[in-house]
């Protein structure tokens, strides 16, 4: 199985993630499940509901991905699971399961920052990506501007003040009528091709500040004053649209994704010149979170690196949402530099945490 097999697992929010990675980073073995059905029956994540199917599958999946793997519990060096940030509902479904390994197991636990998953990873696809770079963060619950000096060891650029970018789309997906099964963001991007960019004027947000903070609130408020303007209705699914219908859901999608991804080239710039005064050496920035999957906006970013002469690296799509792979990295980073904690007392009552 290779040196020192982590098994790391996310329930941070409605992926319900495990995976095998060895010290030497190979994937080992893998295994998630998503919430497809009930993304499309609540038209978002309902906390609660989210957390009964997390309980419901938590066994299987890690089972399945310790079998994938072809590794035992006992060949484990150790076990890795996101505890933050995330719904604590769901958060708590994981940081059980791997408590309970741990413990049966006489495992090391590593506690994982769901975030500081998203941005390793991209370490363990591409071993070039050696300490400081730049990071853009890009989900559904953050955006976030860092320098990585180390592992756990990040400068805070900028961050999120209201709703993040994959909630934007989210949001703009739900009020367009697409089908949010695989998250909006896909539905949106894939609509968005056969729309003219050009047909509405949103504002890029923030352009006044002289920061690397990110806000999405105005322009989602714009993009829902248009589509009341236009008569959309939501209610009525994409594929039961009129032709022109289509076609001004399709620009409204196509004029938000612009503007969208320029306030994040806004954001990268200004990040890229106070990086270089901090790190005159910089020469690596990764992109990484579910929205980083956006091939739009993995092109106008790539633009950005060029024009500041950086390598610019994004982990691959599948790994860019959220997975168990991640985990299990990031808990071989930690445990390599010795930082976890030793497993819970064996008389610790289940129900502890
Ligand atoms: O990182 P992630 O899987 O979960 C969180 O940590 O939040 O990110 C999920 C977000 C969702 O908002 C989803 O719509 C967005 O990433 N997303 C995308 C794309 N794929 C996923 N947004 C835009 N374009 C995509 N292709
Ligand atoms: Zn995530």
């Amino acid at each position: 199985a290779g040196p020192l097999p982590v098994l790391g697992i996310e329930t941070s929010c409605d992926d319900t993630g495990a995976a095998v990675v060895s010290g030497d980073g190979k994937i080992l073995g893998e295994a998630l499940r998503s919430q497809a059905e009930l993304l499309r029956q609540y038209g978002g994540v309902m906390p609660l509901a989210a957390r009964l199917n997390h309980e419901q599958a938590i066994d299987e999946v890690v089972a399945q991905a310790l079998e994938n793997a072809k590794v035992k519990e006992s060949d484990l060096a150790a076990v890795a699971v996101t505890i933050g940030p995330g719904l604590s509902l769901c958060l708590d479904v994981g940081v059980r399961k791997a408590r309970s390994i741990s413990r049966c197991w006489r495992l090391p636990f590593v506690g994982v920052h769901h975030m500081e998953a998203h941005a390793l990873v991209a370490r363990l696809t591409n071993a070039d990506i050696q300490f400081p770079f730049l990071v853009l963060l890009v989900s559904g619950g953050h955006n976030l501007l860092l320098i990585a000096k180390d592992v756990g060891d990040y400068v805070e650029l900028g961050t999120t003040l209201d709703d993040a970018v994959g909630e934007a789309y989210d949001k703009t997906a739900r009020l367009l009528g697409l089908d949010i099964c695989k998250g909006g963001g896909p539905a949106l991007e894939e609509l968005a091709l056969e729309g003219d960019a050009d047909a509405f004027k949103f504002t890029v947000p923030m352009r006044s500040h002289k920061d690397c903070n990110f806000s999405y609130a105005g322009l989602k408020t714009q993009v829902k004053l248009t589509i009341e303007s236009l008569n959309i209705n939501g209610a009525v699914p994409l594929a039961s649209a009129s032709s022109s219908d289509r076609q001004s859901r399709a620009n409204v999608a196509a004029s938000f994704q612009v503007v969208a991804v320029r306030h994040l080239e806004d954001r990268c710039r200004r990040a890229l010149e106070w990086a270089r005064e901090l790190e005159p050496c910089m020469k690596r920035m990764v992109i990484a979170g579910g929205v980083a999957s956006n091939k739009y906006l993995r092109s106008r970013l790539g633009a950005v690196a060029k024009e500041h002469q950086l390598d610019l690296f994004f982990p691959p799509p599948r790994l860019c949402t959220d997975n168990g792979v991640m985990v299990a990295w990031t808990g071989v980073e930690y445990l390599r530099l010795g930082l976890y904690d030793p497993p819970p007392p064996v008389d610790e009552p289940e129900d502890y945490w």
